[in-house]
């Protein structure tokens, strides 16, 4: 087999710098061991995203030049509103500035107080405003999803008897509305198959429930479809995008993923008296309807990121560097979720760092080693971040899973740069008592990830 290659040639570069190991002992010192709270200047490769961060092609940069910056009308706007519709085949198109503001109008707009919306998995940014506008959020994603040892080509899948039996027990008038994130971040970026999104809409459709795609990485989806579900693989990535959103009456976008623009997103949907209120709305809190609290140069590079995202030698490139780290961490004996998703690694670190306590978060300390030994950012996705107080046993909970997560950049580091992370991988491996587990000294009352403070116990 070829080796996993970039279908791009490098025009402009960033020098990034390695410092010292004196230095990053200081800057992590500093940063009181939370990795949100380095410089980026001081990161050497920097995986705690892929939103927001791709790189644009010479294509996308030579949009910006013919950005019109006109209030009202732009022609990036009707650029930007042909491709989605040629894409999607949405009757409506409304831009936001990025993805949760298109959740916001959305649920802000048709939920009621204690209604219900069933996904495979919601994205925290997503679950978090349906509950801010009073609904409750559903995740209803298989269970092979749930199992990171568990091999299976479509994790993201939703459960269909469990979705009917939701439906049944809380009845229709209480669910504006079905959704499914495709890819399932929060499930490990696992694809949702082809049959999966027709069987859900026809579900939802049997009960006259509308059907929502959070279509943030819609591309990477239909590249798994076509690799790995009978009879796509003669058809191209647009024919599959169009088939899946044609089981769909909207979706919220966040087109800082697959849009591959550093900001940016839309809300589409069909139906006329929802998009009249949302553009309504959108006019209070974003801007008019022909900008959305973007400039003209954004929507365009938007339009122009969404023609190529579509293409297939970049999404085989962009599958296999994610698979190729992957397969390297395998090989040094690090326990990863397989298979692996579209935009990242996920490490199962409380496999991998078993001398730390859960209390002394190992995959939070696993953060620290990953920088410490080779300046790379990751996230943790586990104790710190979804550890609970419950003031009844007086102990923290935690969740089944301490994750780290290394989320892949589009278009922006080489496999000789993936070969680096493995490296620094290797290392810790190779001596995991080198890592040192943490204790909060400060935290603040939510989402205490971005700002807590921690000092190293022995
Ligand atoms: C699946 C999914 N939905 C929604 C969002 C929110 O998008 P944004 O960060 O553009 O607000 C994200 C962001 O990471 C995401 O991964």
């Amino acid at each position: 087999m070829l080796a996993p290659i970039e279908p791009f040639r490098i025009k402009v570069v960033e020098p990034i710098k390695l410092l010292d190991r004196k230095q990053r002992e200081e800057r992590i010192k500093k940063a009181n061991y939370n990795i949100f709270l380095i410089s980026a200047e001081d990161i050497f490769i920097d995986l705690l995203t892929d939103s927001g961060t791709s790189a644009m092609s010479d294509n996308q940069w030579a949009g910006m030049m013919v950005g019109d910056e006109s209030y009202a009308g732009c022609r990036n706007y009707f650029h930007f509103e042909k491709t989605i519709k040629e894409l999607t085949g949405f009757k409506h198109i409304i831009p936001v500035h990025q993805g949760r503001v298109a959740e916001n109008l959305l649920f802000s707009t048709i939920l009621s107080e204690g209604d219900y919306i069933p996904s495979n998995n919601h994205f925290d940014t997503t679950r978090a405003n349906i509950e801010s506008n009073g609904g409750i959020g559903v995740d209803l994603v298989i269970e092979e999803g749930k199992h990171p040892e568990v091999e299976y080509p479509f994790k993201g899948n939703i459960d269909i008897e469990k979705l009917e039996a939701q439906i049944k027990s809380v009845g229709t008038e209480k669910i504006p509305l079905g959704m499914i994130t495709i890819t399932n971040n929060t499930g490990g970026g696992q694809p949702a198959s082809m049959e999966n999104i027709r069987q859900v809409s026809e579900t939802l459709h049997k009960y006259d429930i509308p059907f929502f795609f959070d279509a943030a990485r819609f591309a990477e989806n239909a590249y798994f479809i076509k690799m790995r579900e009978k009879g796509y693989a003669d058809k191209s990535i647009r024919e599959i995008a169009r088939e899946m959103f044609s089981y769909a009456d909207g979706c919220t976008m966040s087109a800082k993923k697959d849009g591959l623009a550093n900001i940016g997103g839309f809300v589409a949907m069909n139906d006329d008296s929802w998009a009249t209120k949302l553009t309504n709305k959108l006019i209070l809190i974003e801007g008019y309807r022909t900008y959305g609290g973007l400039a003209g140069r954004d929507l365009e590079a938007v339009a122009r990121g969404l023609e190529e995202v579509t293409n297939e030698n970049y999404l085989e490139y962009r599958i296999k560097q994610v698979k190729y780290l992957g397969d390297k961490l395998l090989n040094y004996g690090v326990p990863i979720i397989k298979p692996t998703g579209g935009h990242a690694v996920f490490v199962d670190a409380g496999k991998m760092i078993k001398h730390i306590k859960r209390e002394n978060y190992p995959a939070w300390a696993l953060t620290v080693a990953l920088y410490r030994e080779g300046g790379v950012r990751s996230v943790e996705i586990g104790n710190v971040m979804f550890g609970k107080y419950d003031a009844g046993q007086k102990k923290e909970i935690y969740p089944p899973l301490d994750l780290v997560r290394l989320a892949i950049p589009r278009r922006v580091y080489t496999n000789s740069q993936m070969d680096y992370v493995a490296s620094v991988f290797e290392k810790i491996v190779s001596e995991p008592k080198t890592v040192k587990g943490l204790r909060i000294t400060y935290q603040p009352p939510f989402l205490r990830h971005f700002t807590c403070k921690f000092e190293e116990v022995e």
